[in-house]
């Protein structure tokens, strides 16, 4: 059912609020406090985190990457399934092992977890099918609570991952002693006005269909995020080239000059996500070589940042404000809605993409 949208991706990114905040309201208790299923999970018994998944839950990972080390300091390593089942990684002693998965069911994953079983400290999983097999096989298994998720493009299970690991990475800094209990509290707040931010992000869903008519005549489309931003731009040019066909490319904005610049010209929009954080200025100086070049730019912000640097660019879309660490779940509401329309305009099947199917459950 699709609830009166056309696609069953659109309904799903439309429900991220209120998945959002289901997911919300399962894990923090009445008092604010974060709440974990029994036994819980000891952060200060674990040395480090080694993460592993696929496609755009190994993205989710990548965010949750920059949150345990700057918000827990507790190092992690992360790796597609594919790579990590078959190169024999040594397990270190105290390793908390983690497995992100939609489904529940991909091989490769699941292939990852039973190499951990005995290896590692722990084995969590985060999930959104609950009685799954990774879940059913780890020591504790995290629900998204994203509710079902049909269309093959992975929208609001990304963004319900997201929050989970982001509670989570607040619970080790608070178990670790890395954040007090009123800092604990200010970005617990700060995730609860996320759902609200995310609802007026999708507002934003007229300016993606304009752009994305425009978008839709590229042959190839860069995408560049500095940070916790990288993982997101990586997320936004999966998504764009698994249903709009278009090949899309990701990069961390520092690695420009490593080599893709030598691909910008007028014919390559460049898509970059830029919230006016810490790091605004560094990722507007690629962007500027990037025009130097002729390359048209999209520029993802918010109001600072478009007022900051909007001069030249070619299109803007402008987010409302949001704490810097949970920028991350925000900024994947463009990412979804240019790929949606991008592939609208293109005419090809949204729901179900060509060589693609929803569950990975050969390797
Ligand atoms: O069910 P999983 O989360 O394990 O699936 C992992 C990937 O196959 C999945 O995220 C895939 O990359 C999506 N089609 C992306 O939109």
């Amino acid at each position: 059912d699709k609830a009166g949208h056309r696609h069953f991706m659109a309904k799903e990114i439309a429900e991220q609020p209120s998945r959002l905040t289901a997911a919300l309201e399962h894990y923090l208790s009445e008092d604010g406090s974060i709440r974990l299923p029994a036994p819980g999970i000891d952060f200060a018994g674990v040395d480090r985190i080694s993460m592993v998944a696929c496609g755009t839950a190994s993205y989710a990972c990548h965010v949750a990457k920059y949150w345990f080390e700057q918000i827990a300091g507790l190092p992690v390593d992360l790796d597609v399934a594919s790579e990590f089942r078959y190169r024999e990684p040594p397990i270190p002693a105290r390793t908390l092992a983690l497995f992100v998965s939609q489904s529940g069911e991909t091989a490769d994953t699941l292939a990852a977890l039973r190499y951990c079983r005995d290896k590692a400290e722990r084995i969590l999983s985060v999930v959104n099918v609950a009685e799954s097999s990774i879940a059913r096989e780890s020591d504790l298994a995290l629900p998204i609570l994203a509710g079902p998720e049909i269309g093959v493009a992975s929208t609001k299970a990304f963004s319900c991952q997201l929050l989970v690991l982001g509670l989570l990475a607040l619970e080790a800094g608070r178990q670790r002693g890395r954040l007090d209990e009123a800092t604990v509290r200010a970005r617990i707040d700060d995730l609860r006005a996320v759902p609200g931010l995310v609802n007026h992000a999708l507002s934003l869903t007229e300016d993606a269909g304009r752009i994305a008519a425009k978008l839709a005549e590229a042959r190839d489309i860069l995408f560049l995020g500095r940070g916790r931003m990288f993982p997101l731009a990586l997320e936004g040019a999966l998504k764009l080239k698994e249903i709009s066909y278009i090949h899309a490319e990701a990069y961390a904005s520092g690695e420009l000059k490593h080599g893709p610049i030598a691909l910008v010209d007028k014919t390559v929009p460049v898509i970059v996500m830029a919230p006016h954080d810490e790091l605004f200025d560094k990722t507007v100086s690629n962007m500027q070589e990037v025009m130097a070049r002729g390359g048209r730019v999209l520029l993802v912000t918010d109001r600072a940042g478009s007022q900051s640097a909007a001069q030249g660019v070619w299109e803007t879309l402008v987010l409302p404000d949001v704490a810097p660490v949970w920028a991350p779940i925000l900024y994947a509401v463009p990412a979804q809605l240019l790929a949606y329309h991008t592939a609208i305009a293109k005419g090809t099947d949204v729901d179900q993409p060509r060589n693609l199917a929803k569950s990975v459950t050969v390797e």
